[in-house]
């Protein structure tokens, strides 16, 4: 095991009526900017919750994040903080309204001139950050209990994430309820999400780290039994309750202790999103399976490590037991209904080769051993 700092400051309160806790946690002067996306917290209770628990407090609304958020429209809500002196931020939604107000929080108190160096330096360029607090409706990123973000920006077709400590949040309300409005689509792009973002800290070398495994191998169990259930039976809180914790710890800093760390599937991803605007985790979905083939020698202990502890698949031999793992891997994105080929999203014209030049643009070699090449990158997403 790797020497390794933990550090998470959020406070998480999870269950039936958290968001009526969040009346203690935001200041009681706090001059606030809630934050929500296209509308979807007006049918499940949310919006109606949070504003009652904020009380006469200031409170201006920013509503209209779009998923993958848009670096333009960030900056507009810098505005609004600016104009009405406001001095805390509370998110309102899935990651993209999370990852928006990271961003914005930071903006809102940037020095410099041209606030995309929060992107470009990885959030190094953060020196301060307002306040963030959280409501939660999708369990997919982890973005309430971590220091990421990921911001879109359209013109230049670029997507690009930062992490600090400032910007995590102060506290995050999680009440699975508030998931039952989801559409199939966006429950099945949440499990598939958090099933990569294990796979990303786990599916690399053994490192004499059976907590972290263990833990990693009980979350990606959930996230196969318990995804189904929830297209299945559309009223089961219980599982929705599963999924939103499994979401959660699959990126709160927990399970990438003391190990090494890929992440080059969502690197891959999110040029894809960003050239062909698919969903986030239909992106990975194309991905992981065929960066697993392809990394098939580095990565085959852990392989074939994960077939037998999560889905029962006899170690030996073992090359058909990391093929056949890979295969129950891409067959359960496809039960979940997200689709594993570009073919699936009419993705025309040569997306590999757009994909490798712009991973050579942003970061050259990728992966736990910095050994996948903008080329292997184009010959990972030609198989
Ligand atoms: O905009 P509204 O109307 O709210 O609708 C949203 C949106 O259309 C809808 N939705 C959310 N909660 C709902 C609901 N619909 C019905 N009922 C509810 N309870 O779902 C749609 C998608 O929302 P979005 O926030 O975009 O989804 P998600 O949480 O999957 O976030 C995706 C973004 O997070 C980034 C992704 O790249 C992407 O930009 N990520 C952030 C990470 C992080 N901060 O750590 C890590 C991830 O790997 C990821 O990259
Ligand atoms: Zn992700």
């Amino acid at each position: 095991m790797n020497p390794f700092t933990l550090y998470n400051p959020t406070k998480l309160i999870f269950g039936t009526g958290a968001v009526s806790k969040i009346a203690e946690l935001v200041p009681q002067k706090a001059r606030v900017l809630l934050v929500y996306g296209g509308g979807s917290v007006k049918k499940n209770g949310s919006y109606e919750q949070t504003v009652k628990a904020l009380g006469k407090r200031k409170v201006v609304e920013f509503p209209g994040i779009e998923p993958n958020p848009e670096y333009e429209t960030c900056l507009k809500a810098v505005a609004v903080i600016k104009k009405h002196k406001l001095d805390f931020i509370l998110a309102l939604g899935g990651g993209s309204v999370i990852d928006a107000c990271k961003f914005i929080a930071a903006a809102a108190l940037f020095k410099g001139k041209n606030p995309w160096k929060i992107l470009t330096s990885y959030g190094a360029e953060i020196k301060a950050a307002l306040p963030i607090g959280t409501v939660l409706t999708i369990p997919a990123t982890g973005s309430e209990m971590n220091q990421n973000s990921v911001i879109s920006r359209r013109a230049t077709t670029e997507k690009l994430a930062f992490a600090n400590d400032l910007v995590f949040p102060r506290f995050s309300a999680l009440d699975p309820a508030f998931t039952l409005t989801l559409p199939d689509r966006q429950i099945s792009n949440g499990v598939v999400d958090a099933f990569v973002h294990v796979m990303e800290q786990y599916c690399t070398r053994p490192s004499d780290a059976p907590i972290q495994d263990g833990f990693s191998e009980t979350i990606l169990r959930t996230l196969v039994s318990e995804g189904p259930k929830a297209l299945r039976k559309k009223d089961d809180l219980a599982v929705r309750a599963n999924i939103m914790l499994s979401a959660t710890m699959a990126l709160n800093k927990l399970i990438c202790i003391g190990v090494p760390e890929d992440w080059s599937t969502h690197l891959i991803g999110h040029e894809i999103t960003a050239l062909y605007g698919i969903d986030h985790a239909q992106s990975l979905a194309i991905v992981l399976p065929k960066l697993l083939k392809y990394k098939s020698s580095s990565k085959g202990e852990k392989i074939v490590q994960l077939g037998k502890n999560v889905f029962g698949i006899e170690p030996k031999p073992k090359k058909a037991a990391i093929e056949k793992t890979i295969g129950v891997i891409a067959k359960f994105f496809k039960k979940m209904g997200v689709g594993t080929e570009f073919a699936d999203y009419n993705i025309a014209g040569d997306a590999a080769k757009e994909v490798s030049e712009n991973i050579a643009k942003h970061y050259g070699a990728i992966g736990e051993n910095a050994d996948i090449t903008p080329k292997d990158v184009e010959k990972i997403l030609r198989l």
